[in-house]
């Protein structure tokens, strides 16, 4: 085909470098070699049995229809009783939309609120998602230059010097994907207290909510009724493919979000939301709460032995999967550090260029999503390789 009508915005939309890196990995292993995964940003465990048991029981006695768009209202239920019971915390039914992913909720959280032309803030380093979907809205994106300094998270002062008049919203994470680090509740409610004066919306995004390592679990929403915020089954709940998330949406957005899913996905996916009530049940916590604690085993193994190598961790990560280091004791090219140390060690990370533009070069993302033995055989192989690079 000779000619291909391409929409400009496509310009703007990058890949994740890493897709590239993990095709490249794979070749290397069809042809034999030995790979560490420390790349990917999912769980290693599989979905729990008690999910997976359900899941079938639907599939031999439910009809997999569309659910309503905004979803079962059993998983609603169940979704307003784990906030209840885990945080204590009244969330009326109505405002919980189920989605596709929290990425359906991102989605549809940004396209009830911007215009062409409007200003969203966010974090760089970041979940690079967030920037592509204020540009599908024509919207702009400011991406604030973050630093240990704020835990490379936002901050009251950052917002209010980059917030314009075009600006109308903010987006932040805790645990946040890459540093793995955490908004304190003070420091949330000064944001949320902010935002709210400027009249502005925060959107928060939770989806690493329960994986947090000696830091306080709370959720947002015991501070505010006016933010979005999103979570999903994909990380805490180990359903990554299952495209299964949630998110409480103000009251006075709920009819624009429900007619918004109702046109984009119709529903989310029936089985998923059959298996996920499943998700809250005391047998499959006890199992994720295994998991949380066996994450922050590797984590308490991996960070030292990473700075003990030379990378420097300006923040201690305590949330999600992650750890984002400092590589410039080595380079300040993590793009061909990592392709290199793939190559060479068989081992793959991420290279900072996937969440943005601020000090990329310096950094790249460790994700210790495999048990400790492999971790230390990564690290192993990763100080031979800087000897030699
Ligand atoms: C911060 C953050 N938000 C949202 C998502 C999207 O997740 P999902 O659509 O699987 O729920 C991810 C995935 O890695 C993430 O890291």
């Amino acid at each position: 085909m000779s000619f291909i009508q391409l929409a400009k915005r496509m310009n703007d939309i990058r890949p994740f470098y890493v897709m590239d890196l993990l095709a490249r990995a794979r070749e290397l292993e069809a042809a034999g070699r030995s790979i560490i995964h420390l790349e990917v940003g999912e769980p290693d465990f599989s979905t729990p049995e008690t999910i997976l048991n359900v899941a079938h029981d639907a599939l031999d006695k439910k009809q997999m229809h569309y659910t309503s768009a905004i979803g079962l209202i059993e998983l609603r239920q169940k979704i307003a009783d784990y906030y209840l019971s885990r945080f204590k915390v009244t969330v009326p039914v109505e405002q919980i939309i189920i989605t596709p992913g929290a990425s359906g909720a991102l989605q549809l959280a940004l396209s009830v609120l911007i215009n062409p032309g409007d200003e969203v803030l966010m974090t760089d380093p970041g979940y690079p998602c967030n920037r592509h979907f204020v540009r599908l809205l024509d919207g702009k994106s400011i991406s604030i230059p973050v630093t240990a300094e704020t835990s490379f998270q936002l901050s009251v002062d950052s917002i209010n010097q980059y917030w314009s008049d075009k600006t109308v919203a903010a987006m932040v994470a805790s645990p946040a994907n890459p540093t793995g680090t955490i908004i304190e509740r003070d420091d949330m409610q000064a944001m949320i207290n902010i935002i709210g004066q400027k009249k502005g919306v925060l959107l928060i995004d939770e989806i690493y909510q329960g994986l947090s390592y000696e830091a306080e679990d709370y959720t947002s929403l015991e501070l505010t009724r006016n933010a979005f915020v999103i979570n999903s089954f994909s990380k805490y709940f180990g359903m990554t493919g299952w495209r299964l998330g949630w998110m409480v949406v103000p009251e006075a957005y709920v009819d624009a979000v429900d007619r918004l899913a109702q046109n984009i996905f119709l529903a989310s996916p029936t089985l998923s939301q059959y298996a996920a009530i499943e998700a809250f049940s005391d047998k499959t916590l006890a199992i994720l709460e295994q998991r949380r604690e066996e994450f922050q085993r590797r984590r308490d193994y991996l960070l030292p032995a990473l700075q003990a190598a030379g990378f420097e961790v300006a923040v201690k990560p305590r949330g999600a999967f992650y750890i984002y280091a400092n590589c410039s004791a080595f380079t300040d090219d993590s793009f061909t550090f990592v392709n290199q140390l793939l190559e060479e060690a068989g081992v793959a990370i991420t290279p900072g260029i996937d969440f943005g533009e601020f000090e990329a070069g310096k950094h790249v993302r460790f994700a210790y999503t495999r048990p400790v033995p492999v971790l230390e055989e990564a690290v192993s192989r990763l100080k031979e390789f800087i000897k030699n690079f």
